[in-house]
């Protein structure tokens, strides 16, 4: 299952997640790879209803109907999950964040704060950012990443520095970014950011 937080569709987070799935799927035709884009739903974070947490009938799963309860069973079910982002001031986008509220509130426990997920499973967390690996503000996926890395096992990262925000940097005042700075880091980098998706893709779906 492969959970899209961004919100343009042929950018770099979904061409990064779409290089994961190309690589998963070129293990084979049993691998079956489904990509949930989160703009397109209509949900909401978590209700704080308690319903996961009613005594004797407690469920690791939500229990608020919308628009993304049938994800969130299908990642209960599911043998392996990556997340994708951009960074917005620093953290994931704030769709990600909602969809991770719905995700992991069910997971705690408040009688032992274990997290437990319906299935433990590989992850991997990408983000995409303009910060350069030593410079960048990123909190990446934050306090969240303990619940996942808890509940389903460590997460892997992939991370793309520094990328084209725009295709023409000259149709935009964002005189704050040299386009030949960008154009150099992107060819000596983006091929390599892409299969490195499409790596992991394989090596999960081998798994
Ligand atoms: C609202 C907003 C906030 C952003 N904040 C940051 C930031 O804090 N740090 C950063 O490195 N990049 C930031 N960026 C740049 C994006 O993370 C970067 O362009 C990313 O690759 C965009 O992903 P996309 O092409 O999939 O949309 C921001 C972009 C937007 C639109």
């Amino acid at each position: 299952m492969i959970i899209d937080g961004g919100p343009r569709r042929n950018m770099n987070t979904a061409k990064m997640l779409n290089s994961f799935a190309e690589g998963a799927r070129s293990v084979g035709q049993e691998v079956e790879v489904k990509t949930v884009r989160l703009y397109e739903l209509d949900y909401k974070g978590c209700m704080s209803c308690m319903a996961c947490k009613v005594k004797g009938r407690a469920s690791n799963l939500c229990k608020f109907k919308d628009a993304l309860t049938p994800v969130l069973e299908e990642i209960a079910q599911a043998d392996g999950l990556v997340l994708g982002s951009p960074i917005y001031f620093g953290d994931v986008t704030g769709q990600m964040r909602t969809f991770l509220e719905r995700l992991a509130f069910p997971w705690l426990s408040y009688n032992d704060y274990r997290m437990t997920a319906p299935k433990r499973m590989p992850v991997v967390l990408v983000t995409t950012m303009n910060g350069l690996p030593e410079r960048n503000n990123s909190n990446g996926y934050g306090s969240m990443e303990y619940c996942l890395s808890a509940a389903l096992g460590e997460p892997k990262h992939l991370i793309a520095y520094n990328t084209y925000q725009v295709n023409h940097y000259d149709r935009f005042e964002l005189a704050g970014f040299s386009e030949e700075a960008k154009r150099k880091w992107r060819d000596e980098h983006w091929e390599k950011d892409l299969q490195k998706a499409f790596d992991a893709g394989r090596q999960m779906a081998e798994m």
